[in-house]
């Protein structure tokens, strides 16, 4: 009889609210297990590894000199997903990293530079990938039934958070402990979701609100416009301090408009496209006749889940990723050229100058008047990571 290959060892870096998902799935799935846990707070440690009966380290050098695992998630506050990255990388370990990626470009270019061998799996997690709205939407723009794309817009301002949030300590919305605010903390899904489905922009204008709704020294609130390749063009809105908030992403293409909003999917189609009619027709006003394509999407799919286990199957039979790490490097330098054309004053012609972004980003760090803060567990409440 064949004897069962045995399960990837997993070892979770940084236990705090959102590793805690991903122990629980990593419990639900086959084929891994947690054999390790690491953080820095004792008490989140010594928890963690009594639930899980696994060892714990408190420091993930320690951790990545034993052979206890196969493969790390790295679930810690942003600046150390490069640093430990790095580490792990370098000792040949597999590696899934919470998104952002890293802070800021050049730390994204450090963190990719480390992937030498190639046999080892570098994967982010952009759980939101796996949403069935936008594998559809992607599909669309794939295959032309969108036509070419003339515009998009995405209002996510659904990401409210109230002064407690920011006030419960720890390293959030501090330029040194976070590294920014909702474009760093919140955005990096959608940010993803837009380079994924429209590619990179090529100009980027950002008019960050600072503090704006929150006694915070980062930014809460962005509109941004975006300048594509083809001539499109995008807007980019998004805060913590607007409630109710929305969640809408909009699409015009010559052949229809695509609305992602409320849990539908709405598809409003050109039965002639757009450029041919406007340059056919002999009616001043005239507009193109319209079908409405229902395109019903149950479920929101595996999301979290779907994207470690994904990782699992990269390791154990070469499955393709959802999320190759290496492509994280894009949302960070979109939400970096938005923060980065506020503070100048200027848009910017991508690709953004990392280096000077990074200068930028520790004059920030120098100037600021807020206490120093460390690496300790903040807020624990991610029941609006799922949106
Ligand atoms: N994919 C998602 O939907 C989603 C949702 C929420 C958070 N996140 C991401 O997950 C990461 C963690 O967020 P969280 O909300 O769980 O934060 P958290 O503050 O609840 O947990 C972070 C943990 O890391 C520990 N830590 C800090 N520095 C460390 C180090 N150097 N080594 C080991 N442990 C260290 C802290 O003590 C804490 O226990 C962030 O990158 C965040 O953006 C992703």
């Amino acid at each position: 009889m064949n004897k069962k290959p045995p399960p990837v060892r997993l070892a979770v870096i940084g236990v705090g609210g959102m590793a805690q998902v991903h122990m629980k799935h990593a419990a639900e799935l086959d084929h891994v297990e947690v054999s390790a846990v690491c953080d820095t707070s004792r008490q989140a440690l010594s928890e963690a590894a009594k639930q899980h009966g696994c060892p714990g380290f408190e420091n993930h050098k320690d951790l990545l000199a034993t052979d206890i695992c196969d493969a790390v998630l790295i679930a810690t506050p942003h600046y150390a997903h490069t640093t430990i990255g790095i580490d792990a990388l370098n000792t040949g370990k597999h590696v899934l990293v919470e998104k952002p990626i890293s802070v800021h470009k050049a730390d994204c270019q450090k963190l990719i530079a480390a992937h030498t061998d190639k046999n080892l799996v570098f994967a982010a997690m952009f759980n939101q990938r796996t949403d069935p709205y936008f594998t559809k939407l992607k599909q669309m723009i794939n295959t032309g039934e969108l036509g070419r794309l003339i515009r998009v817009s995405w209002i996510i301002t659904n990401w409210f958070r109230t002064d407690a949030y920011y006030a419960g300590g720890g390293w959030r919305a501090t330029w040194k402990g976070e590294g920014g605010g909702v474009l760093l903390n919140q955005c990096p899904h959608q940010l993803d979701l837009m380079q994924w489905l429209f590619g990179m922009p090529t100009r980027v204008a950002g008019f960050c609100g600072i503090g704006k709704r929150h006694d915070i020294e980062v930014e809460d609130q962005v509109t941004a416009y975006l300048e594509y390749e083809n001539g499109a063009t995008g807007t980019f809105i998004t805060s913590t301090g607007e409630a109710p908030g929305t969640n809408r992403l909009e699409v015009a293409g010559e052949r229809g408009r695509v609305v992602i909003e409320d849990d539908k999917f709405t598809f409003t189609r050109n039965d002639i496209p757009a450029d041919e009619f406007l340059r056919t027709s002999k009616e001043p006003f005239g507009k193109p006749s319209v079908s409405n394509v229902d395109i019903p999407i149950t479920g929101h799919g595996g999301q979290h889940k779907q994207v470690l286990e994904n990782f699992i199957d990269a390791i154990r039979t070469d499955a393709d990723l959802i999320a190759p790490a290496d492509e994280g490097i894009r949302s960070v330098e979109l939400g970096n050229a938005m923060l980065y054309a506020s503070l100048t004053g200027k848009p910017v012609d991508m690709p953004l100058d990392g280096e000077a972004y990074e200068r930028k980003l520790q004059q920030l760090i120098a100037e600021s008047t807020r206490e120093k803060k460390t690496d300790t567990a903040g807020p624990r409440d991610i029941s609006n990571s799922f949106a």
